[in-house]
């Protein structure tokens, strides 16, 4: 058993040293030690045998050899990419209160409903109240075995015992290594802890998921320092005081990172949402000015949202824009644009847009309906209710070609939308023909403006 104890290393130089101390002797940088955990082994590193023979070819390697565990929900399924993989460590990151330990329980009971035992480690709850949370969700836990733990030895030695069906740390922020001095949460405990985690997981294949807090910079504690020691980091995103949970596969070993399971916070716990697009267009008025529909697309899977813009003239000061689940330099772009290319006297106007149902739309593919959004509520005039919005914008208000097109036209057929603006590419020979929807391609957004406001 190779010994391991602390030390603290620069993490500028590689030096490393006993203490503490703000300036390294090695390089001079100051703030740069972290204590790590470091096998006193390791000095024999370079003096190991060479394994010729031993390497194996790519041609000879086995393709498969992962059995995925299937979970009943499958939106949770598709981010990860069909199943979860054994012995596979799963960060599920996102903010304080946002239903990490929720969706985790769930998963856990349902996993439990065979006859496998699944470990619950909990370093932030007692007992007792994760199984208030159980009764509310339903669980009854036969097989759930829950423990109050936030000694990581301790917890590695019953997950050892225990060799569950899959286990959850929740939160790796609360968990601690003896070995290490500084508290729980710093970022040599996290780091180290969910180090250690890995190779126990790895070695009795056993699936582990990983609690994480997002600390106020937006990063899972400090510098995002497990995103690279783990196999795959799903988020959990959503606006706190909206029902509507989003959650993002950023890296997967066994799957693509580009798929987005979509959720709604209810009584009994999350429930999956398979037809996002109808959930975020119900309620619509559609003959309210500043409301546009756009064509998005979340991962590999086409989503219709609701954009609205509120243009008022500014009574005092410099205009205001605020961008809610829309990103605010796009905003100010697009308010640009507005004036410039088209002519619209924005300057003077507070202009606020806002994402109906708490998203956030990231790609600028939304950018065309964002721009008419703003339109319409300017000049008081709303789109037309059948349309459609799909196109980014460029910085001459010419509309630029997007990707999947015909993807995001099928959802929009489906959804009972009859026409769809899009942007007309530069040497395009064909449109996409899908059936149920007139395509209108456009050159620029004062084209798309004619088209897209009810007279
Ligand atoms: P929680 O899973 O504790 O969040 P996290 O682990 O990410 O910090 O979720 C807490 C929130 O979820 C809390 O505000 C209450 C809400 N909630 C429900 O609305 N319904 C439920 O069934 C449960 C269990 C929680
Ligand atoms: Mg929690």
């Amino acid at each position: 058993m190779p010994k391991a104890r602390a030390r603290f290393v620069c993490q500028s130089c590689g030096h490393s040293q006993p203490r503490w101390e703000g300036r390294c002797p090695g390089c001079g940088e100051w703030n740069t030690f972290v204590e790590t955990m470091v096998d006193t082994k390791r000095k024999s590193r370079g003096r190991t045998q060479p394994t010729h023979g031993q390497v194996p070819r790519l041609r000879d390697i086995s393709p498969d050899g992962f059995t995925r565990i299937p979970i009943p929900i499958e939106e949770f399924n598709r981010v990860m990419g069909g199943g979860i993989i054994p012995g596979s460590v799963t960060l599920v990151a996102g903010d304080p209160g946002i239903g990490k330990s929720t969706l985790l329980l769930q998963i856990s009971g349902l996993l439990a409903e065979n006859s496998d035992p699944v470990l619950y480690v909990s370093g932030e709850e007692s007992a007792q109240q994760i199984k208030m949370r159980a009764e509310r969700l339903g669980i009854e836990g036969t097989n759930l075995y829950v423990l109050a733990e936030t000694n990581l030895d301790s917890i590695l030695e019953h997950l050892e015992q225990l060799k569950p069906r899959m286990a959850v740390i929740d939160s790796i922020q609360a968990v601690h290594l003896d070995g290490l001095t500084s508290s729980a949460g710093s970022i040599s405990q996290v780091r180290e802890c969910a180090a250690t985690t890995l190779r126990l997981a790895k070695s009795i294949q056993v699936p582990v998921f990983i609690v994480g807090h997002v600390t106020k910079k937006g990063s899972i504690a400090g510098p995002r320092v497990l995103e690279h020691i783990v196999d795959t980091v799903l988020y959990l995103e959503g606006e706190r005081f909206h029902s509507y949970r989003l959650l993002r596969g950023v890296k997967n070993r066994f799957g693509s990172t580009n798929e987005v399971g979509v959720f709604e916070m209810c009584e009994m716990g999350l429930r999956e949402i398979s037809n996002p697009s109808q959930v975020f267009l119900a309620g619509r008025e559609t003959d309210a000015p500043g409301s546009a529909i756009a064509v998005t697309l979340e991962g590999t899977r086409p989503i219709l949202v609701e954009i609205q813009a509120l243009t008022s003239r500014t009574s005092f000061g410099l205009p205001r824009r605020t961008a809610n689940g829309v990103d605010f330099n796009r905003l100010l772009l697009l308010i640009a644009v507005l004036s410039k290319r088209v002519g619209m006297g924005l300057s003077n106007q507070d202009v606020f847009a806002n994402v109906v149902g708490g998203l956030r739309v990231n790609e600028p593919a939304a950018d065309l309906a964002l721009a008419i959004a703003i339109a319409s509520s300017y000049r008081n005039r709303p789109v037309a209710p059948d349309l459609a919005l799909v196109g980014e914008i460029g910085l001459s208000g010419e509309l630029r070609a997007v990707g999947q097109i015909e993807k995001r036209l099928m959802e929009a057929s489906k959804l009972g939308f009859g026409r769809c603006l899009l942007p007309r590419g530069v040497g395009q020979k064909r449109l996409p023909k899908v059936e149920g929807i007139q395509l209108i391609p456009v050159r620029s957004v004062a084209e798309a403006l004619d088209v897209a406001l009810v007279k």
